[in-house]
């Protein structure tokens, strides 16, 4: 695996309507905007930003895990504003087993318009052809289709149900798990019949 590689070239991606570059503590602005709606939080494990405090703590956060080679997270603007709309990322880089999960966020105003299928499928492309890994894995609520719907959209096999994984938000959830590999992705991707 060359995971050193992603954080050396922090690459660049571009896609029929999106642009994804590293997220940086200069998005804090545009972040906080998609952080703090409510509708938005519904279904992630971290709280709404209610304080631009609370989105450069986050990127913060980001970065450190950047510097650790933990994580590395795309910030998503849309071409036609110019604007960073959504994040999506490598979320624990596992150098030893060579995965990595995946994780992603999006502005309401942009849901259901294929957006993060868009985005991360960039991703997927980058993780398994440039870098090595071997397995990309992705988790949500088990009540989050739009969530579990880009999964399936990305090619990823559903494995199981992971009973009461996280307390969130004071209740105990229930997550759907999802899982591609590279072998995987090579055989789907690689022929061109789903591009
Ligand atoms: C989950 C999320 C990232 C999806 O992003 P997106 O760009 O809207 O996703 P896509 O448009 O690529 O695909 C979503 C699919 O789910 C469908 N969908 C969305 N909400 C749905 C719902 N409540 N019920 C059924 N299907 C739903 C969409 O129609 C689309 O399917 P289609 O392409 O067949 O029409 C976005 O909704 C989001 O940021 N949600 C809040 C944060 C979150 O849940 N993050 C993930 C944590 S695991």
């Amino acid at each position: 695996m060359e995971i050193e590689k992603l954080f050396y070239q922090s690459p660049n991606f571009e896609t029929d309507r999106l642009l994804l570059r590293k997220l940086s503590l200069a998005d804090a602005e545009d972040y906080f905007r998609v952080a703090s709606n409510a509708e938005v939080t519904a279904q992630t494990i971290w709280a709404r930003h209610t304080v631009i405090e609370d989105s450069i703590n986050y990127i913060q956060g980001v970065l450190e895990k950047y510097r650790k080679r933990e994580a590395f997270h795309w910030g998503i603007i849309h071409k036609s504003t110019g604007r960073l709309i959504g994040r999506t990322g490598l979320i624990k880089i596992d150098q030893e087993h060579e995965k990595a999960e995946l994780g992603y966020v999006l502005s309401s105003d942009y849901w259901s318009q294929g957006i993060i299928t868009e985005a991360t499928k960039m991703i997927i492309e980058y993780g398994f052809m440039e870098l090595g890994l071997n397995r990309i894995e992705a988790r949500c609520n088990y009540n989050n289709p739009g969530s579990f719907k880009v999964m399936e959209k990305l090619g990823m096999q559903f494995e199981g149900l992971l009973r009461k994984q996280l307390k969130i938000k004071g209740q105990f959830l229930d997550q759907k798990l999802y899982s591609i590999l590279r072998s995987d992705f090579i055989a789907c991707f690689q022929d061109g019949s789903q591009g």
